[in-house]
């Protein structure tokens, strides 16, 4: 008998044929209130989900008996309980790599744009205002030179840092659960405390997965001991960082402005201070959106399922002890 997969948001036609080929697949490109029922009903059959923000707990997971495998179309797995998986013998497939340069380039990007005040002036040409010579009320920062901070120096931390060392001549801080001896020699980057990264960067870039430990590791302090010219950006995950804290660090001038591809909450409301603040460049957790990526990481995700309900060992495994139990 053929086994079943659930795939959840949207997925191209290759990949949806590609699964269709090996399982019978039942396909919710949009998931919401409407048919949440169908998509438990599903579950409940599944050996095999796939899929992008999912939001998964142990009780949905209680519903799902045959369950042997989630593959997540994104790196991070913070959404996901993933010691009641692994007690439950359920694989949690992830796709890093693939998306390491774009997201990169997103982090680099918001640091230009918040340096520069890209979307600031832009918003100043459209609306007219650009009557005379532009002074110093327009000026913004230079980005080359300065020192970079990265809180985490993993896959995306180390190809900011790249970016940074090899672009723009930028000395590399970073604070790290392990030594990077590599990119020491590699960059010239130097390991040091959070305290002494966050009081010597003009950047600090956050790029640590969001974990029980990693929770507001941004907090009133953090912002405390930063330079008032520092430019903070965060494209790991808004919990990392106090957003209540960051708000009254720009409002006060504690730092200079910030480059944000997440939040806490998600989607950012409307009414958020954040955005009253024009030293603030905010973009919709878009890290990995490109289409060459995205692509790459769904190709990823479908062959980490494949692979996994062949029985043979995926590419990305989150939860080993899982893999070794199945
Ligand atoms: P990674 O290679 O695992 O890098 C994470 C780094 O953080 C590792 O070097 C790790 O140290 C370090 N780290 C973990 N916990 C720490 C702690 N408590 N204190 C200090 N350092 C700690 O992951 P990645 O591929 O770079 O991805 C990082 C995160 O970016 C993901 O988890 C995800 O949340 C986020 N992300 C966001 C987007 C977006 O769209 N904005 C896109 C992709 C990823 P060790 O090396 O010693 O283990
Ligand atoms: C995106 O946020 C990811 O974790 O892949």
């Amino acid at each position: 008998m053929r086994k079943r997969v659930v795939a959840v948001r949207r997925l191209h036609e290759t990949h949806l044929a590609q699964l269709e080929r090996e399982f019978e697949v039942d396909y919710f490109p949009d998931l919401g209130e409407e048919n949440q029922a169908a998509f438990g009903e599903a579950l409940s059959r599944a050996h095999g989900l796939v899929g992008g923000k999912l939001s998964i707990t142990p009780e949905i997971l209680d519903e799902a008996p045959n369950l042997k495998i989630i593959a997540t179309i994104s790196v991070g797995y913070d959404n996901f309980p993933v010691e009641a998986m692994t007690r439950r013998g359920i694989l949690l497939c992830n796709t890093p790599d693939v998306l390491t340069e774009t997201t990169a380039d997103t982090g680099f990007a918001l640091i230009m744009a918040a340096a520069r005040r890209v979307p600031e002036l832009d918003r100043f040409v459209r609306r007219g205002e650009w009557q005379t010579h532009i002074g110093e009320s327009h000026f913004g920062r230079d980005v080359h030179g300065k020192t970079l901070g990265l809180v985490g120096l993993g896959r995306i931390g180390a190809a900011v840092a790249r970016r940074g060392a090899l672009g723009f001549g930028m000395p590399i801080r970073y604070s790290n659960a392990s030594l990077k001896p590599v990119l020491g020699v590699e960059l010239g980057a130097r390991r040091c405390s959070l305290d002494e990264l966050l009081e010597t960067s003009d950047f600090v870039c956050v790029t640590v997965p969001l974990t029980a430990e990693t929770r507001h590791l941004i907090d009133r302090d953090a912002f405390r001991r930063m330079k008032p010219s520092a430019i903070f950006v965060n494209v790991a995950r808004g919990p990392v960082v106090d957003e209540m804290a960051l708000v009254q660090a720009l409002q006060e001038g504690w730092i200079a402005g910030a480059g944000l591809d997440v939040y806490e909450c998600e989607p950012l409301s409307a009414d958020s201070p954040l955005l009253q603040l024009a030293q603030v460049v905010t973009l919709p957790h878009i890290g990995s959106a490109t289409h060459e990526t995205r692509a790459a990481m769904a190709q990823r995700a479908v062959d980490n399922l494949i692979l996994a309900l062949k029985g043979e060992r995926p590419i990305d495994v989150v939860n080993e002890e899982a893999w070794g139990a199945s």
